[in-house]
């Protein structure tokens, strides 16, 4: 498939208190970050060092808001199984999962930023999971939001998407392991923070670590690009024969 796919975005915001039933600016941030981050037109990629600025790549996906639903619960914690996405247990449940994107916004717990579905998946629980300070973009919400430094510009949700389009960590998940991306050096395990160039593991030098993509568990401050080969993998799921290819009209 050539072109930009346009993925319509329903939004479920499960809060127990006030803070966590987050505004529609701050809803509306995060739909912006994405739509920057997946066209390669965020700001920060100038920072890309230019010894890998040819790997930086437009994934050619846009995000537009679809619906956005609210839900008081009583619930301070929904942990990785899949609760949320459910009205039985008394979360929300997926709308038009195989041609939206759905996103619960509740909190998970035990330091859990968000988590994602793979493709190829249950269509019932498709979609991510991010808690509610770590959702949109604080510089975009000029009125004040709910957010939690450093992970306040939106880039968790672009790691998690990442991972609903088929996009692994980049290291692989084991010790210089393989994120079946090609373009991406091998690398020994996360980086965390905002580590100073070049980071060499795994004989990946002199250039080393790729450790600002999006895949990696960086600042959001220090994330900032995907590479064409990670764009060529996600982008296959819009083939014909592609897990994905229901949300191409
Ligand atoms: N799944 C990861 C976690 O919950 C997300 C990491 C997102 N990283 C970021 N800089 N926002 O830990
Ligand atoms: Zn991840
Ligand atoms: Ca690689």
């Amino acid at each position: 498939y050539t072109g930009v796919v346009t993925i319509p975005v329903r939004v479920h915001v499960i809060y127990n208190t006030a803070q966590e039933n987050i505004s529609d600016a701050q809803i509306q941030s995060q739909i912006t970050v994405l739509n920057r981050d997946y066209s390669k037109t965020n700001s920060d990629v100038s920072l890309l060092p230019g010894v890998f600025s040819g790997l930086a790549s437009d994934m050619q996906i846009q995000f537009t808001l679809a619906s956005v639903d609210r839900k008081q619960s009583s619930k301070t914690s929904w942990g990785t199984r899949d609760a949320m996405k459910s009205s039985k247990k008394g979360g929300v449940d997926a709308v038009d999962p195989t041609r939206s994107l759905n996103i619960w916004v509740c909190n998970i717990g035990g330091g859990i930023l968000g988590y994602a579905q793979f493709p190829g998946g249950t269509a019932a629980t498709d979609g991510v999971v991010i808690g509610p300070q770590y959702f949109g973009s604080r510089a975009l919400v000029p009125s004040g939001g709910y957010f939690a430094t450093p992970y306040d510009k939106g880039r968790t949700a672009t790691h998690e998407v990442g991972h609903w389009l088929n996009l692994r960590h980049i290291w692989g998940d084991a010790s210089c392991g393989n994120d079946q991306v090609a373009d991406t050096p091998t690398q020994q395990t996360a980086n965390y923070g905002c580590p100073a160039f070049p980071h060499v593991t795994c004989g990946n030098g002199p250039n080393g670590d790729l450790f600002m993509n999006y895949m990696d568990y960086t600042d959001d401050g220090c994330m900032y690009m995907f590479t064409n080969g990670q764009a060529a993998r996600s982008r296959a799921l819009f083939a014909s024969d592609g897990a994905r290819r229901t949300f191409v009209q």
